[in-house]
């Protein structure tokens, strides 16, 4: 059975008005964190704020208490699995679909190596541009919904993307997934989310349905990329498919303690 939030967002999509309504929860999501988020930067005057539409483009919620504490859970994420597998003394690490920089802006901070360097992409190049002019400890480059990245083979340690293959069709998983180890030097790591068995517990009774049987569900009738494009991932169809020609190292099925509704995959390129 469909909840009443399931139905309606349904005949949103169908009539191409979900974006309009999701325009219409933005202004109200600003109105209601103006005082908090007043209050948050007078606290902290070194943060510098992304324009509230970037930030609820790739976060969905423009509150800056959280925008900066879940970018810091979610940097430690990053930042345990690097400590996990790299044993380099100087990394290179690269997020692909970092939008506004809500987690590569924390990465310098990782202890235990001498010398990081950092790169974020997006194929979204007003939050390529507010990057590039307000975070300094990382470069930026932006890409096309397609690959490739401009971006020389065998570069980086570490390749993460946080909720970007929730937003992608099928074909384009394929055709980043080899972009992307590309781009990872051998014993390199790739980490990613995707909308896993907590997630699906969203879905509708048929999209349930062929998610159980492991198929790639997708959400569609939006533009690719965005955020109300959504794709939900069962675990068998990352491992059979997405992963087939991959060593898995780890698969985070509960990301609670990182405060993650989605699944984390951590996997290592075949050389
Ligand atoms: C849900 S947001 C996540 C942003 C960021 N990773 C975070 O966790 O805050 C998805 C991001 O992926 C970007 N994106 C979508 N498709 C992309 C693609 N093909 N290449 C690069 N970025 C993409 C969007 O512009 C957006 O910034």
């Amino acid at each position: 059975m469909a909840t009443i939030r399931q139905a309606v967002a349904y005949y949103l999509r169908k009539a191409h008005l979900l974006q309009f309504a999701d325009y219409l929860m933005f202004l109200g999501d600003v109105l209601k964190n103006r005082k908090p988020n007043q209050t948050f930067l007078n606290e902290h005057p070194e943060f510098i704020p992304p324009p509230t539409h970037l930030a609820y483009d790739a976060y969905n919620h423009t509150n800056w208490q959280s925008y900066y504490d879940m970018g810091l859970i979610h940097s430690k994420l990053i930042s345990d699995l690097t400590k996990e597998y790299i044993s380099e003394n100087e990394i290179k690490i690269c997020e692909w679909g970092c939008g506004p920089a809500r987690v590569i802006r924390h990465l310098h901070k990782i202890d235990g190596f001498e010398k990081i360097e950092l790169l974020g992409t997006d194929y979204n190049e007003e939050s390529v541009g507010w990057c590039e002019k307000y975070i300094k400890n990382a470069r930026f480059v932006s890409n096309n919904l397609e690959p490739p990245l401009p971006i020389e083979s065998e570069l980086f340690d570490c390749v993460y993307a946080i909720s970007i293959f929730t937003h992608l069709s099928e074909k384009l998983h394929y055709d980043w997934i080899e972009e992307l180890f590309r781009l990872i030097k051998p014993n390199g790591i790739l980490i990613f989310t995707t909308h896993g068995d907590i997630s699906a517990k969203r879905l509708l009774p048929a999209e349930k349905e062929k998610y159980d049987s492991g198929c790639l569900v997708i959400k569609n009738q939006i533009k690719e990329g965005k955020k109300l494009f959504a794709a939900y991932h069962p675990p068998q169809w990352i491992k059979k498919k997405l992963l087939k020609n991959c060593v898995i190292l780890k698969h985070i099925n509960n990301a609670a303690k990182y405060q993650l509704e989605q699944e984390v995959w951590c996997a290592k390129k075949i050389s």
